[in-house]
């Protein structure tokens, strides 16, 4: 007994001298190991399924809300997730952890695997992902627009950039085509 506190003390002695010598490297360009990677891939999928799976899911794929979504998309995502047919930008190129490129994913048909996943994605982007460069936006958005992203997002799967194109300009017409009372319309 008295030999493993000791040994537990000499190996919390260490542990400390290794920290504060400064040998674990923190740069963004030093991988995990294969084992850390387990661990905290392990950490965040029970963490996200655990604290998302009660959420109530509303109806996803009214236009309107996708018209949103893509709004947001364009305005505070692309950076990091990319369009379809964009070149990685710089800041997506130093990320580490990657930021996934939704648009690559393939879309998925099951009706119980596509609630679960607008849970998780609703959860990741109200609260955002510790230690990795994903912010949470809902100190910033209310639940509805949230819910319109991840509509979004999970349009984006498979998605074309004609396709991506079209949502954007649709997008653009209803922004800058204001129409008046007279029937007449203007740019603003
Ligand atoms: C500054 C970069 C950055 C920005 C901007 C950003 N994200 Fe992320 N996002 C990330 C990173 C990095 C990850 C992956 C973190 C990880 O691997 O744990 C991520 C993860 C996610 C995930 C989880 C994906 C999955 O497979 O579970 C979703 C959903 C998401 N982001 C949506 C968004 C949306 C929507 C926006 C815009 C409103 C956005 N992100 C803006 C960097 C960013």
């Amino acid at each position: 007994m008295k030999i493993s506190i000791s040994l537990l003390l000499a190996m919390v002695i260490l542990v400390v001298i290794a920290i504060n010598s400064g040998v674990y490297n923190i740069a963004a360009t030093e991988k995990h190991w294969a084992i850390t990677e387990k661990i905290i891939t392990w950490v965040r999928v029970s963490s996200i399924a655990t604290r998302a799976k009660d959420l109530q899911v509303p109806t996803l794929n009214d236009s309107s809300m996708l018209l949103t979504g893509a709004e947001h998309y364009e305005a505070m995502c692309t950076n990091c997730h990319l369009t379809p047919g964009q070149e990685p930008t710089e800041l997506a190129a130093g990320l580490y952890p990657q930021a996934p490129v939704f648009h690559r994913r393939t879309p998925i048909t099951n009706k119980e695997n596509r609630l679960e996943q607008a849970k998780e994605y609703f959860w990741v982007i109200k609260n955002g992902l510790k230690m990795t460069a994903m912010p949470a936006w809902g100190l910033t958005h209310d639940d509805e627009t949230v819910w319109a992203m991840v509509a979004f997002v999970q349009k984006l799967a498979g998605m074309t950039s004609n396709e991506y194109a079209e949502f954007t300009s649709v997008r653009n017409k209803i922004h800058n085509h204001n129409h008046d009372h007279n029937g007449n319309h203007h740019h603003d």
